[in-house]
């Protein structure tokens, strides 16, 4: 494909995130002050195999700042994983003169980005968005903060109802494989355990810290369960434990997919708007084929390749942190 980009396309892939819209509002402006058009994508790669295009300019992307999910709309397109329709999707994008596609979403959506641009030579730039913050290479995803915020929110409601009836509550989060969605859920809303993949779950060690809040008078008590901890299901955990530990009445609460709406927090609207421009910046400067991220609160660019292949690790710190003061 050409080297002078002229016109870009822009997409939303995977779970939908608080902040997208604020991003391709960022990148729409960015390329219009560049004098590069946009062409926005819907539904993801499903969009742009089945050629739903739209011009998008300054005045399209008015009043969306402040909105959730992607007004791009998004999927999880298993007719991507298939070469045929990748070809159509190529072709799609020559017939409109695009020769450039911003990728704004988390690590499968990545993979699809870098699959295509070997495949196809297509330059690519990829945002990172994921309320999951497991995109290796950046500080923060964009939708993270927002759906941490949610989180901590509906736990303050839970622990209200929690402490007047004296209860234990298991509140399950999303994160897919990661934990830190749940670490820094239960360090801001001071659970006093918290269960994620990346550490190993004994229920006695669960049995232990509830006997010796209780000792210390505790009347009720959260603790923050990861989706994808390796010990199961929430309800699992509280019917185990009910087994075997009976001093609190158990109720199990999921969040669901509560945590992915709502309107991006002021941290999100402001990092996409970063990482918006900096895409744009980065296909003017042939930076191709890489993530733009925030690392040490300065701009940064990773090959997607790199990327794809590594895993956002988990803070050591802060959850050893989370152990000492969570009680
Ligand atoms: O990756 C974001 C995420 O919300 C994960 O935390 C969760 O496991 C998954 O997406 C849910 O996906 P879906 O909305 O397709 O069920």
């Amino acid at each position: 494909m050409s080297s002078t980009i002229s016109k870009i396309g822009v997409l939303t892939s995977g779970g939908d995130a608080p902040g997208m819209n604020a991003a391709i509002r960022s990148l729409v402006r960015s390329a219009e002050f560049n004098n590069i058009e946009t062409i926005g994508i819907q539904r993801g790669f499903q969009g742009l195999i089945e050629g739903s295009f739209e011009q998008l300019e300054i005045r399209s992307v008015s009043n969306i700042l402040g909105l959730g999910g992607t007004f791009l709309r998004s999927a999880r397109s298993i007719d991507f994983l298939d070469k045929k329709k990748r070809n159509l999707a190529y072709k799609n994008l020559q017939n409109h003169g695009i020769n450039a596609v911003v990728v704004i979403g988390g690590n499968g959506s990545l993979t699809g980005a870098s699959v295509f641009s070997e495949e196809f030579n297509v330059p690519v730039i990829g945002i990172p968005a994921s309320i999951d913050n497991d995109v290796f290479g950046t500080d923060f995803s964009i939708g993270y903060n927002t759906a941490l915020e949610t989180i901590v929110e509906s736990v303050d409601k839970i622990r209200d109802t929690a402490n007047s009836h004296n209860r234990l509550f298991f509140i399950e989060v999303m994160g897919r494989n990661s934990g830190n969605l749940a670490l820094n859920a239960s360090l801001a809303s001071g659970a006093c355990f918290v269960i994620i993949p990346e550490k190993d779950f004994r229920l006695n060690d669960l049995v232990k810290r509830l006997e010796e809040n209780k000792k210390r008078n505790k009347e009720s008590s959260i603790v923050i369960v990861a989706e994808g901890n390796s010990y199961g299901p929430s309800y699992k955990i509280a019917e185990d434990l009910s087994k075997v530990y009976s001093a609190y009445e158990s109720k199990v609460t999921i969040l669901g997919h509560i945590q992915r709406g709502g309107k991006p927090s002021s941290f999100d609207r402001i990092l996409a708007s970063q990482l918006g421009m900096s895409a744009l910046e980065s296909l003017k400067l042939n930076k191709y084929n890489t993530l733009v991220g925030l690392v040490n609160n300065t701009l940064i660019n990773l090959p997607i390749a790199e990327v794809i292949n590594a895993t956002n690790k988990l803070s050591n710190d802060l959850y050893r942190l989370n152990k000492i003061i969570s009680r």
